[in-house]
């Protein structure tokens, strides 16, 4: 029947592991449906959400847990549930027994929730320690790329996508050897083309751990709107969004950083050298976003 889903054999929408289980059942417009899969005396908690307006329920469905509230511990058990809307501080719980919650939200978290699982940090950690520029780039760009999409009105879930495509668009790096990384002078043409590879090694070592899209999103950071960037070539709208933001995001950090070969920019000269390259790398309301953003910040004068 047309709009029904039936899903059995635990066939989930995407599934992280990490010191819990966190599946995605099922997903409508801001809404997700999760199952969270706990062993027993773990500590956990629940933290407050950076969206507005965001309500997290909770419906126990196997197991028990203990939720500190304030001075009072409170025993939960199967078809207990509780609900958090718009917390202000963690509140901190633990499993007494294998625990089984259904998770429910009113906001995308799914995709937000395992950026903190340990092997991507290990991932981000390992880029860094190649390339001490790219986990403080990772960071700014990530910033960037979240404040234009606030800025172009993006819904809830674009900007949860990018919040991690950005954050982890270079993590390939850690495969390029540190001599061609960090070279002070100009890179030969193999030289290049082995950097270049850097967005494809990114999305092959997402790829699996999160739904598809970041994936493809990473790989896509390079490729420009006339069809002159890498790897695949691609042109105007055969690029996301997200990849477009993080562009502008990553092309601005890199001119208005030091870099080994080079002296950093100043937000002025970036910004012209971006916006001389709207239409045929950059896209223009993304461009023009960054540039408000960068204005209310006071960084750059009008
Ligand atoms: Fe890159
Ligand atoms: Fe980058």
């Amino acid at each position: 029947m047309d709009g029904l889903f039936i899903c059995k054999d635990k066939k989930y929408i995407d599934q992280v592991r990490g010191t819990s289980i966190l599946s995605l059942l099922a997903r409508k417009d801001d809404m997700e449906i999760m199952l969270y899969e706990f062993t027993a005396e773990r500590p956990n908690s629940i933290t407050p959400g950076n969206t507005a307006g965001l309500m997290e329920f909770y419906y126990i469905l196997e197991g028990s847990i203990i939720i500190e509230e304030g001075s009072k511990s409170i025993r939960m058990q199967k078809d207990d549930y509780f609900y958090v809307n718009n917390i202000k501080e963690t509140v901190p719980f633990r499993t007494l027994t294998d625990t089984k919650i259904l998770y429910i939200t009113s906001q995308p978290v799914y995709n937000l929730l395992y950026t903190y699982t340990d092997e991507l940090r290990n991932l981000l950690d390992k880029s860094e320690q190649k390339d001490a520029y790219t986990y403080k780039h990772s960071k700014r760009v990530q910033d960037y790329s979240v404040k234009i999409a606030g800025k172009l009105g993006l819904s809830g879930e674009i900007n949860y996508t990018l919040a991690l495509a950005s954050l982890f668009h270079d993590v390939g790096k850690c495969f390029i050897p540190d001599e061609i990384l960090n070279k002070p002078s100009k890179l030969s043409d193999e030289e290049f083309n082995y950097i270049k590879k850097h967005s494809t090694y990114s999305s092959e070592l997402l790829h699996g751990k999160f739904v598809e899209d970041i994936s493809k999103i990473v790989e896509a950071h390079h490729e420009r709107l006339d069809g002159s960037g890498y790897p695949k070539g691609l042109k105007g709208d055969e690029i996301r969004i997200e990849a477009k933001i993080i562009a502008v995001a990553d092309s601005y950090d890199a001119m208005t950083s030091n870099r080994a070969y080079r002296n950093a920019w100043t937000p002025e000269e970036a910004m012209n050298e971006i916006k001389h390259c709207i239409g045929t790398f950059y896209d223009k309301d993304i461009v023009l976003a960054l540039e408000k953003i960068l204005i209310e910040e006071g960084i750059l004068t009008k």
